[in-house]
């Protein structure tokens, strides 16, 4: 009997906070909030890996062969995802309301051309990274050099600059 009580209450207090996170979410509703949200956190991730092979390059935090090598890896598995689902038209900057939600320019999407030439830079670095990490500290420092600058090169010309 207790138990049962105590399970009633859990599941009113996980109902409860579904309501409280779902009305949170109805508040805060703008278009393609989801995409919008899933590319920034996918840009977070791919910054979370860089910033560990920084910190062995620095010496902030010893170089390790076999995380260095699982970081690159996912650096490079991150730049081959077909991501256009999280890129749809419509979800720039200057799209009404959109200013505060997303750094992504307009340009993105009307040289498109220039975005993939941007992206397969990001590409071909990630492959060399992805190879090299894993052999040495000093591998490692000559690879991921060339991937900041792919990042670099990409917010220069489609990300807001603050
Ligand atoms: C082909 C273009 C491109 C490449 C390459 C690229 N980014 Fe981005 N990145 C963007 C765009 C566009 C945005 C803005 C997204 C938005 O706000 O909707 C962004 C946003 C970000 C953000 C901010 C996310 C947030 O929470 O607002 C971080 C961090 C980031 N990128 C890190 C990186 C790192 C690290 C790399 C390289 C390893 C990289 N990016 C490569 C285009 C790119």
């Amino acid at each position: 009997m207790k138990l049962t009580i105590r399970k009633t209450m859990a599941s009113l207090a996980v109902a409860a906070t579904v309501l409280v996170s779902g009305g949170l979410q109805a508040e805060e509703k703008y278009p393609f909030k989801n995409e919008i949200e899933a590319r920034k956190h996918f840009m977070q991730v791919t910054r979370f890996n860089l910033s560990v092979l920084g910190a062995m390059v620095k010496g902030n935090r010893e170089y390790n062969a076999e995380l260095a090598a699982a970081a690159a890896n996912n650096m490079h598995a991150l730049a081959k995802m077909d991501n256009s689902l999280m890129w749809p038209k419509g979800s720039d900057n200057a799209v009404d309301g959109l200013k505060a939600h997303t750094d992504a320019l307009p340009d993105a999407w009307s040289d498109f051309d220039g975005y993939m030439e941007k992206h397969k830079a990001w590409l071909d670095a990630t492959k060399n990274l992805a190879a090299s990490a894993g052999k040495s500290k000093d591998d490692l420092r000559k690879t991921l050099g060339a991937v900041g600058k792919s990042c670099k090169g990409c917010h220069d010309d489609f990300k807001q600059q603050k």
